[in-house]
């Protein structure tokens, strides 16, 4: 049932590929040209009303909806506001006939997204799901549905759900766009393109597991480790420090990395594990100048990098490289080898990888 692989984990990570195509399967026109989302049976009336979008969701799924966010800003020019679901449904959230709220569950089963869902719904408001389960209860309540086509994930820890979240957001995010007028039809033709390349891309990326492994070994020894990056490199940052400290238990805490002298720079100490993404080409120089704050504390830095970024290595002690895509995409190639490095941490610490300590995959109660 694993397939061959010691654990559903490391099945799930290598299974991405395929659960992007999935999810890309029949919602790209053959010239790339446009989205095509049917499914949703959202009508371009609505989708032209729509002024604001509230992303509400829990751990990866919440994780997501960040990288969902500057997807939707950036295309479709709707302001978006993420927020983990169990604060949203205890506040008393402005939304008017013109909010779309979006929840985002993997399982769908979440309790605390779905009582999100349903104060909106009894609210009267207008709800939209990305799931990766058809018959959920997300799936079933909401208005509108986007499917994620990931299959059965069993890990606690959520790989492939995550990976094919973005891509639905980013599709969604496009097809907003493309209706709304706000993405011109070259960058659209450009984007899809970009999108359609990234399973072998990923593939290429989990070519890398031999070294992250060794890597993963060395940081095991360590109680800590921190996750730098900005803009996007910040909230795949996130998703990394989440699945590190979720299977290996160690303390991971992810920082934008201009945060650092606001505090956090006081924790940094000699080989403390740093793990720095920078692919933001507009950020670069920024990351690069808070990675060498830390150098200078000793740390001891990976580096995530776009393959020819040579450059990096004057900063850092190892760079992990990945292929080239739009950096506006960079966190579907990012976060396999986040993924591998905290599945590689637990193993070296002996931990029951697919069912870590306290946890339940799907999370029901509050
Ligand atoms: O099924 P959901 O997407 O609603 O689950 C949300 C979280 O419980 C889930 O992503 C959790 O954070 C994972 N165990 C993280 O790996």
């Amino acid at each position: 049932e694993k397939g061959g692989y010691e654990h559903f984990m490391l099945k799930e990570i290598h299974e991405q590929p395929k659960a992007v195509r999935d999810t890309l399967s029949g919602r790209i026109a053959e010239d790339g040209s446009a989205v095509t989302l049917g499914e949703l049976d959202l009508s371009e009336e609505v989708v032209r009303s729509i002024d604001r979008i509230h992303i509400v969701a829990c751990g990866t799924s919440y994780h997501a909806g960040l990288v969902g966010k500057v997807a939707i800003e950036t295309l479709a020019r709707i302001p978006v506001d993420v927020e983990i679901a169990s604060e949203y449904r205890y506040r008393n959230p402005i939304v008017t006939d013109r909010t779309l709220i979006l929840v985002i569950s993997q399982s769908g089963e979440t309790a605390d997204t779905l009582a999100a869902l349903r104060n909106a719904k009894m609210a009267g408001n207008r709800v939209m799901a990305i799931t990766n389960v058809v018959g959920s209860s997300a799936a079933r309540e909401a208005d509108h549905v986007l499917v994620t086509w990931a299959g059965p994930e069993i890990s606690v820890a959520s790989t492939k759900a995550y990976t094919t979240q973005l891509i639905a957001l980013y599709l969604f995010a496009a097809y907003l766009g493309q209706i709304k007028g706000t993405i011109a039809s070259d960058e659209r033709a450009k984007l899809m393109n970009a999108i359609l390349e990234l399973p072998l891309k990923i593939d290429e990326v989990l070519k890398t597991a031999p070294a992250i492994e060794t890597i993963a070994r060395d940081f095991s020894s360590w109680d800590d480790a921190f996750f730098l990056g900005r803009g996007l490199d910040f909230a795949v940052a996130l998703e990394g420090a989440l699945k590190y400290k979720e299977i290996s238990y160690i303390h991971a805490e992810a920082y934008p990395a201009g945060e650092l002298k606001h505090g956090t720079l006081a924790l940094i100490t000699e080989g403390v594990p740093v793990i720095a993404l920078v692919t933001q080409d507009e950020l670069y120089e920024k990351t690069v100048s808070n990675i060498k704050e830390v150098k200078a504390r000793d740390a001891h830095v990976l580096a995530l990098a776009w393959v020819g970024d040579e450059e990096i290595e004057k900063s850092v002690d190892r760079v992990l490289y990945v292929p080239h895509t739009l950096p506006f995409l960079a966190p579907v190639l990012l976060v396999a080898p986040l993924q591998l490095l905290a599945y590689y941490a637990s193993i070296a610490r002996g931990n029951d990888v697919d069912k870590p300590r306290n946890l339940a995959k799907s999370v029901t109660v509050e």
